[in-house]
């Protein structure tokens, strides 16, 4: 069942939104060698009940943490620890709040101090493939246009488009109907409605897309040791277009 939400759902979103994106700003300017990111947890947990906010990914099928902490190998699940973050490093921090009742999650990678051309690159190239995919998410295309669109941006730079993991619906739970893989072919799968508030996420490696899975039952990896970053927006499908609900540029 593919939930489809109302103006004023859709708002509140928004609302919920507009916060994930201010967490995100403040991340970026306080973030820097010998920072961990357990402190980033707790700095972000902290924004988020003060705001009235609630931090949806703790205790979400037993995920112990606020967010996700993913550096430089790791694709996307990464745990916070105390472990001093390096000057070089790409940090992907993931989240999802709660602001009463309504949803809104967005993943985005953090440089560490002055990082590699080869990062620089990964991340341009990654952040521009998410706004691909959020331009083809209209009313009347079809999943597999976002996929696609993805896809071919990333294809000439040689970068793995990690498969194992995708973007989704999201509320009333973080994970709904419809799955949106980041590969694909135009013109397939699902239509898309308005109403729909989905995620798109893509994972990019500088190697191959393959992942694998750390002991701990959460840590995505790149199997090859490449390095791998995200951008993450939630976003409306309305047919007056799309709304990205967690744009960090429409915020002060
Ligand atoms: N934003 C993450 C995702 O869509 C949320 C995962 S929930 C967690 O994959 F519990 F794994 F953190
Ligand atoms: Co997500």
């Amino acid at each position: 069942m593919i939930q489809r939400k109302s103006a004023r759902e859709i708002e509140q979103m928004h609302e919920a939104g507009k916060l994930v994106a201010k967490i995100h700003k403040e991340i970026a300017k306080m973030i820097k060698p010998g920072m961990t990111t357990l402190e980033i947890d707790k700095f972000a947990e902290e924004y988020m009940r003060k705001h009235g906010a609630q931090p949806a990914q703790k205790g979400y099928q037993g995920y112990k943490y606020a967010t996700c902490a993913s550096i430089n190998d790791e694709i996307c699940h990464g745990f916070p620890r105390d472990e001093k973050l390096k000057e070089g490093d790409l940090v992907k921090v993931d989240f999802v709040i709660d602001l009463n009742g309504a949803l809104a999650d967005s993943a985005w990678t953090h440089p560490v101090g002055k990082v590699s051309e080869e990062a620089e690159q990964l991340m341009r190239v990654t952040k521009e493939s998410l706004y691909k995919g959020i331009e083809a998410a209209k009313v009347g295309n079809r999943v597999g246009d976002i996929g696609a669109a993805i896809e071919k941006y990333v294809e000439p730079y040689g970068y793995g488009v990690v498969r194992d993991f995708a973007g989704h619906g999201i509320g009333p739970t973080i994970h709904e109907e419809p799955n949106i893989p980041h590969f694909g072919k135009p013109n397939s799968g699902q239509r898309l409605k308005d109403g729909l508030v989905i995620t798109i996420e893509p994972m990019i490696n500088t190697g191959a897309w393959a992942s694998q899975m750390d002991d701990n039952g959460w840590t995505a990896r790149t199997v090859d040791g490449s390095l791998s970053c995200q951008y993450e927006h939630t976003i409306a499908i309305t047919k007056n277009g799309v709304m990205i609900l967690t744009e960090q540029d429409d915020i002060e």
